[in-house]
């Protein structure tokens, strides 16, 4: 197959919802049609159950089921599809939004019972800073739940879309009668509970057509006229241009349990959803159909074994392709590598492959060599922009409870946060330690995983920080940035790339500090363009 034709054939996405609303219900069904398994139940859910006996064991659990469902590939109708997986829980947030600089566009989950949640806002917000392409799936369509309408106007208000309805459903709940596919004009009849069928989809020449009120009853059929109606009047119509630039996204209906809007989903999704994308580096915008290879880590998963010290880089392709045991360019250490057992990824296996090509990934064995963000290159020096991190939520000093393991515990925190685990920042002042995170169960896994991986033992100590902010100036020898350093020294500090850091300890201080140095800017992200070097 030509190169231009494996390009077209694949889409890498990924699937966001909040906890609950069916993602993996809906990635198992997804995985049935493309036969990569063969019976529902067979993907295992990561998510950390509420209530587990103890956290941190739960994540250690999950932790090794994540590394065979951070990505699952699968063929289906001659496409190659890529899926990402994105932690559902808020603590591992920003996991996930580093994942959703590896995908080409996303697939949000919604509950029709619990509409837009806090979870589905944040992510959403993300891919819509990033102009990522979305299309929404209303699942639990067999439960009772909100009005189509009321549903599609919160997910308007809240998540700041645009959307318009590609499926509209016939009743729900209890009087769930179908799905009337507005592209193609046809019905999927639902048959209730106990279907396994999933091939009952019935052809109407459009929504006028009689044979439509004897499959679902005159009732439910004018209904139906009348809903659409409304559809054609209030909602735009499908745009493929303004769906691919993220300023359209289209609504697909169905229940992920009962397999039932599923394949409508998947078929619509091939349809439309993007190719592998051109993506921005700092030197230029790179398109993946050039010939020389070029990609960039987006996750990094460690010490499945403690025994040996192994570390998987998972990769996004961007262009060229990637081969086995041919040398490229780790641009950050200037250094050419090799690797001779690069995995891709099948379903929940991973295989040693010898080509890959833009939109795939590949999970490479790392030694240590790799970062989040670091960029490989066939040769040329380029450096993807967009993993940024953002203001951890909680922050403590780590302390060495054990001076004989200083050198154990150094190592084992920097490899820790290489995988983005959490956050490091030292202080200006006294060079002490601070580490920072999303959610207050980072702490454990990092204490627990350096005494399980690297023999150390840490003791944490509270600090009273409400945001880091990332400092720019466009003059770092003026008056007011050395009065800004003087004053505010203690709370001061260098992230791990050694950018400048705010620690403000309230948003009041926060406030009066931005008040009384307006020429310097404080940044909630620590990937910004910058005012003057540093
Ligand atoms: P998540 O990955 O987004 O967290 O959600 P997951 O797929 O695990 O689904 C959460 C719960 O919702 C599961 O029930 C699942 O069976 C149910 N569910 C998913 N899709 C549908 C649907 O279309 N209709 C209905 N009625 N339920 C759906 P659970 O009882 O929490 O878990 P389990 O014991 O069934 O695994």
């Amino acid at each position: 197959m030509k190169f231009t034709d494996e390009i077209a054939r694949r889409r890498t996405f990924g699937i966001i919802s909040h906890p609950d609303a069916g993602k993996t219900t809906l990635t198992e069904k997804l995985l049935l049609y493309g036969g990569a398994i063969q019976e529902a139940g067979a993907v295992k859910s990561n998510k950390i159950k509420k209530g587990a006996a103890s956290d941190f064991m739960e994540i250690e659990r999950q932790r090794g089921i994540s590394v065979s469902t951070s990505v699952l590939a699968f063929e289906y109708d001659g496409t190659k599809i890529n899926i990402l997986d994105t932690p559902g829980h808020k603590d591992f947030a920003e996991d996930t939004y580093r994942t959703l600089t590896a995908v080409d566009s996303v697939i949000v989950v919604v509950d029709v019972a619990k509409g837009v949640e806090e979870q589905t806002e944040k992510l959403v917000e993300v891919c819509r800073m990033r102009n990522i392409p979305m299309i929404v799936f209303i699942n639990k369509m067999d439960r009772e739940g909100k009005d189509a309408f009321d549903l599609l106007d919160e997910i308007e208000q809240k998540l700041g879309l645009r959307v318009t309805p590609l499926s509209f459903p016939i009743g729900m709940g209890y009087d769930l009668k179908g799905i009337y596919n507005i592209k193609e004009s046809n019905v999927n009849l639902f048959a209730g509970e106990n279907s396994k069928d999933i091939h009952n989809t019935v052809a109407v020449k459009d929504v006028q057509d009689p044979q439509l009120d004897s499959l679902i009853g005159s009732k439910a059929a004018t209904t139906l006229r009348e809903e659409l109606e409304l559809v054609e009047g209030i909602y735009p119509p499908f745009d493929s241009e303004e769906y691919l630039s993220g300023k359209l996204q289209p609504v697909f209906f169905g229940s992920a349990l009962h397999n039932f809007g599923v394949r409508e989903l998947l078929d619509g999704f091939i349809d439309i959803a993007p190719t592998p994308r051109a993506k921005k580096a700092e030197e230029r915008t790179v398109l993946p159909t050039e010939k020389d290879f070029s990609g960039f880590v987006f996750k990094i998963h460690a010490n499945m074994d403690p025994k040996h010290r192994d570390r998987l880089a998972f990769i996004k392709i961007v262009s060229g392709t990637f081969e086995r045991n041919t040398a490229y360019k780790h641009v950050r250490l200037d250094k050419n590598m090799k690797f001779s057992s690069p995995n891709a990824f099948f379903a929940e296996k991973k295989e040693i492959v010898d080509i890959s090509y833009p939109g795939d990934i590949v999970g490479l064995h790392d030694t240590g060599n790799f970062k989040i963000g670091d960029t490989l290159t066939a040769g040329e020096t380029l450096h993807y922009k967009g993993i940024p991190a953002f203001s951890p939520e909680h922050f403590r000093y780590i302390n060495n409870a054990d001076p004989l393991k200083s050198k154990q515990l150094n190592k084992g925190v920097d490899q820790l946060m290489d995988e983005g685990v959490a956050q490091l920042f030292t202080l200006e002042l006294n060079g002490r330690k601070v580490i920072g995170t999303v959610g207050a169960l980072q702490f454990e896994v990092i204490q627990y995983r350096l005494e399980h991986e690297y023999g150390a033992t840490c003791s944490y100590e509270n600090l009273n920080v409400h945001k880091a902010c990332w400092v720019d100036t466009a003059d770092w020898k003026s008056d007011e940035f050395k009065d800004f350093a003087r004053v505010k020294s203690k709370f001061l500090a260098k992230d791990k790339r050694n950018q400048l850091v705010f620690l403000a300890d309230s948003s009041f201080s926060l406030q009066m500090t931005q008040q009384k140095y307006p020429s310097i800017i404080f940044h909630f992200v620590s990937e910004f363009d910058r005012l003057s070097g540093m």
